[in-house]
């Protein structure tokens, strides 16, 4: 299995390049699925979850390429057989979002149910209320979701999200582009990567206004069109190497990023002492010598401080001057990097949905591993930082969401390398 080994204690300098959004860009992929015409995502970042749907998109009957360069085309001219197995749907969650476009396109479709993972239980109670808003029959049996469309197709409803899901929000406006009349979603959610699944809906001829904010309406449509389409630029990997320098110190341009879809992350920063200067389409990152001061943060849906920069910011608070305190509001149990940032030295207790951070003056390198992507990034930026060698394990997770991570650090300065065994 694959580790990372990094040599701590190096300050960033230079430039980084920013991907196409994951969270994007997977919502894309299943988007694909609702037209029988090509669809080619440019801007797209080369990852273990995309490749891993574009696995599950070609078993459906799509013709599937991925490359020259960051590029992905997909071509669903026909559907073999309307069935997400198990085994492709519990490794990757996102996989469930083929479940709508399935039964717009095919009248039904046969999905398992993704079960719960470790960040929280992670129920799709909210996408299935949505589909059944659109007219689908929803019948669950022995772990899958069958769904059936009515004699006609599905039909555009209200929807009320009892909680403003990202998922649900991407999964419900997307099956609407295909139901006839009017969709309604409200209390949706306004993360980024919705305006960018509906800016390229939009390409493909779907009807949509508001997406982005929490009232979407969508004229649903006979036939969606192909579309050749940019992803959003990654706020989450953005934000992560914006906090590796806030730890290391140092002077980086983080570039092709949208500033603005960082916002609350920005806040914190200044306030810990970080400079964070935007540049046309680029964003500086500068700290130079004195120390972090701690900042409370709690995590919110968007446009408040993103869940999936919440471990980044643990790391970066274990260093700072003074206790921070961190609530997590989106997920359950998404405190699990604390025990392992606590191997390297930081000083953390947990309690419930908020952890208290009394920052350290120094980190010490440790041999650490974590269970999710986002916990495992956080181990590589308290590394970063540390005095000496730091071990992370289980690379897998970070492989599935963080492009050429080690040469991007390199890259800037960090002591930081791969060893395959
Ligand atoms: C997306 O997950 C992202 N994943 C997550 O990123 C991100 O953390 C999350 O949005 C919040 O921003 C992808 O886009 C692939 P939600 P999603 O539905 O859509 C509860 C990463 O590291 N809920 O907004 O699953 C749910 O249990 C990942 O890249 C229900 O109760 O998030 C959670 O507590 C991790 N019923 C909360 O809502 C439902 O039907 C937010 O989930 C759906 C969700």
């Amino acid at each position: 299995m694959d580790r990372i080994l990094i040599e701590g204690g190096h300050r960033l300098n230079g430039s980084i390049s920013i991907s196409g959004a994951k969270n994007s860009a997977l919502k894309l992929q299943a988007a694909a699925l609702l037209t029988d015409q090509p669809v080619e995502l440019t801007n797209m970042p080369r990852l273990a979850d995309t490749r891993f749907l574009a696995h599950l998109l070609a078993r459906l009957g799509a013709e599937v390429e991925e490359g020259p360069g960051p590029r992905m085309s997909i071509h669903a001219g026909r559907i073999d057989e309307a069935y997400a197995p198990y085994d492709l749907v519990r490794k990757m969650r996102a996989s469930f979002n083929v479940l709508g476009p399935l039964v717009a396109r095919e009248g039904q479709a046969r999905v398992s149910l993704p079960g719960g993972c470790a960040i929280g239980a992670r129920p799709v109670d909210l996408h299935l209320k949505a589909l059944e808003a659109l007219g689908a029959q929803i019948e669950l049996s022995e772990g899958y979701v069958e769904a059936k469309a009515p004699q006609g197709g599905l039909v555009g409803g209200e929807i009320e999200l009892a909680f403003a899901s990202v998922g649900a929000t991407e999964h419900a406006m997307m099956t609407a582009t295909l139901a006839r009349g009017e969709t309604v979603i409200d209390n949706a959610a306004r993360e980024p990567e919705i305006a960018d699944l509906a800016e390229c809906l939009v390409a493909m001829g779907a009807q949509i206004e508001g997406a982005g904010t929490s009232t979407i309406r969508i004229q649903g449509q006979a036939r969606l069109g192909g579309v050749s389409y940019p992803v959003v630029p990654d706020r989450i990997e953005t934000g992560t190497y914006a906090m590796a320098v806030a730890a290391t110190g140092g002077d980086v341009v983080l570039t092709q990023v949208r500033y603005d879809h960082n916002k609350a992350l920005w806040r914190a920063l200044n306030e810990a002492g970080v400079t964070v200067t935007q540049e046309g389409e680029n964003v500086r990152i500068t700290r130079n010598g004195s120390r972090l001061t701690a900042v409370d943060i709690e995590t919110q849906p968007f446009p408040g401080f993103a869940t999936d920069l919440q471990a980044q910011f643990m790391a970066l608070m274990s260093l700072a001057e003074g206790a921070s305190v961190i609530r997590e509001t989106i997920f359950e149990n998404r405190f699990m990097h604390a025990p392992e940032l606590t191997r390297l030295g930081a000083d953390i207790t947990v309690n419930g949905n908020e952890a208290v951070v009394r920052g350290v003056p120094t980190l010490r390198g440790a041999p650490v591993m974590a269970t999710d992507l986002r916990a495992s990034v956080s181990l590589v930026i308290a590394g970063l930082a540390a005095e000496g060698q730091t071990e992370v394990n289980r690379v897998y997770h970070l492989d599935r969401g963080f492009e050429r991570l080690e040469a991007k650090l390199a890259g800037c300065g960090a002591r930081i390398e791969r060893k395959s065994e």
